[in-house]
């Protein structure tokens, strides 16, 4: 399978079916914070773990509830080369700035190194109360979690990250809000 690459935006589409039983993946969920420096992981995994985040599935909703049906969740990627934006409704990821911007989604050494970082942000004038984001955010998370479980990668979600320049280096925009980072790697 083919690694991410600063050119391709467009993702494969996510495999949906298949994968290990769910009650043993839940079993198997847990953070990990011992992360090999240049791994890599598959086009295809991204694909299917952010359609797990936070993919398209009934009547233009997610995997992932929202209070009131806001869809609040705004994801992005971070690579060792860009910062991306998932658009789940076409599967692609739109490059947001060029650029290795891992050591700002941490304070911990490990997740600089790691090949992947996903931001799970919200949008505020979508949804402003802070209970209803962070449930959002923590679906989503608990959602990659398990993806990562069932496939084999390792993870850990995080609250810690540069509270200043993150949200510089991927143009939030000023409604948006960072809830969590989540790190995956091998
Ligand atoms: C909201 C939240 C924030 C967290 N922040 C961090 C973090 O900044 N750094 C870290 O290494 N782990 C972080 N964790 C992971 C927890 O430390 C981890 O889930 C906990 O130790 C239980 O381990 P387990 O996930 O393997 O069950 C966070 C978890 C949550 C839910």
């Amino acid at each position: 399978m083919a690694s991410f690459s600063i050119y391709a935006e467009e993702l494969p589409a996510p495999h949906t079916t298949g994968g290990q039983p769910l009650m043993k993946v839940i079993g198997d969920r847990k953070s990990s914070r011992d992360y090999k420096a240049g791994a890599t992981v598959s086009k295809q995994d991204l694909s299917n773990m952010l359609w797990a985040a936070w993919g398209v599935t009934h009547d233009g909703k997610h995997t992932v509830a929202t209070a009131m049906n806001r869809q609040e969740l705004v994801i992005y990627v971070i690579t060792p080369t860009e910062a991306s934006l998932y658009n789940p409704e076409d599967n692609t990821l739109t490059v947001v700035n060029t650029g290795d911007f891992r050591k700002l989604a941490t304070m911990q050494d490990f997740a600089a190194i790691a090949p992947i970082n996903i931001v799970l942000a919200v949008d505020t004038s979508k949804q402003d109360k802070p209970e209803f984001q962070g449930y959002t955010a923590g679906a989503a998370s608990q959602n990659i979690y398990l993806y990562c479980a069932q496939a084999g990668l390792k993870t850990v979600v995080r609250a810690g990250y540069d509270r200043e320049k993150l949200p510089q280096a991927l143009k939030l925009p000023a409604s948006q809000r960072i809830m969590l980072v989540q790190t995956v790697g091998k």
